[in-house]
């Protein structure tokens, strides 16, 4: 299971690329503002700087609505450094550019799936990624996990080679139950990737063994 960081935030990206097990990183035009990033080329530059710092994909999501505007856009994120995958939303015009991307071998990440059918025409239209949003569906009381699993299986009933990217991740329990349905990739804070690393009998355990070795000097 390969894990994303979704933030723009450096330092956290930094903190988790030094964790040593960071795979990519997403973002998207809410996490951008978030940092205060304004204008066209600081945007740019900072989809660039994630790349210096992380090893894996970066998802730089496209502002356009249009065919042709999703494309332009596209294109020019995917000549900015070979670690972008293009995220383009799942409306008409966003398969039917995934459609262009994935047949001129720009990679591409389709986001806002909220569905089995969009994932499957995700799929089929080539995407590299499909990025249902589990939290925002916990959110309205409909289960995400039940989601990831149904995507799992129509994926492995054909074959399709689109990784599920299991987003908007918001908790440490949200990963280990994407990772036994078999999401491929799991988005989220920084704070679910540490909250792997807690358990009260760790820290106990760890507290009697550095007492017990003091009777060593
Ligand atoms: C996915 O790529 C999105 O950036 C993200 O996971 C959305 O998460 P949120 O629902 O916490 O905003």
């Amino acid at each position: 299971m390969k894990f994303f960081i979704d933030t723009a935030n450096l330092d956290q990206i930094r903190e988790a690329q030094e964790l040593g097990v960071l795979d990519g990183v997403t973002t998207n035009p809410s996490l951008m503002a978030k940092e205060g990033i304004r204008g066209r080329d600081n945007i740019l530059k900072h989809y660039v700087d994630i790349c210096e710092i992380v090893d894996g994909d970066v998802s730089a999501e496209v502002i356009a609505t249009t065919f042709d505007e999703i494309v332009k856009e596209g294109e020019e994120l995917a000549e900015l450094h070979p670690q972008i995958v293009v995220k383009v939303p799942m409306i008409k015009e966003g398969i039917k550019a995934i459609k262009y991307f994935s047949d001129k071998g720009i990679r591409t990440n389709c986001t806002l799936v909220f569905s089995a059918g969009q994932a499957l025409l995700a799929a089929k239209a080539g995407a590299t990624y499909v990025s249902p949003f589990l939290g925002r569906l916990d959110d309205i009381s409909t289960d995400g996990l039940q989601l990831i699993a149904e995507i799992r299986q129509i994926y492995d009933n054909y074959g399709f080679e689109t990784q599920i990217l299991a987003a908007s991740i918001r908790h440490t329990m949200h990963v280990v139950n994407c990772a036994k349905i078999g999401a491929d990739v799991m988005t989220g804070p920084l704070s679910s990737i540490d909250g792997l690393l807690k358990h009260p009998l760790t820290d106990s355990g760890l507290a009697k063994f550095l007492e017990d070795a003091k009777s060593f000097n």
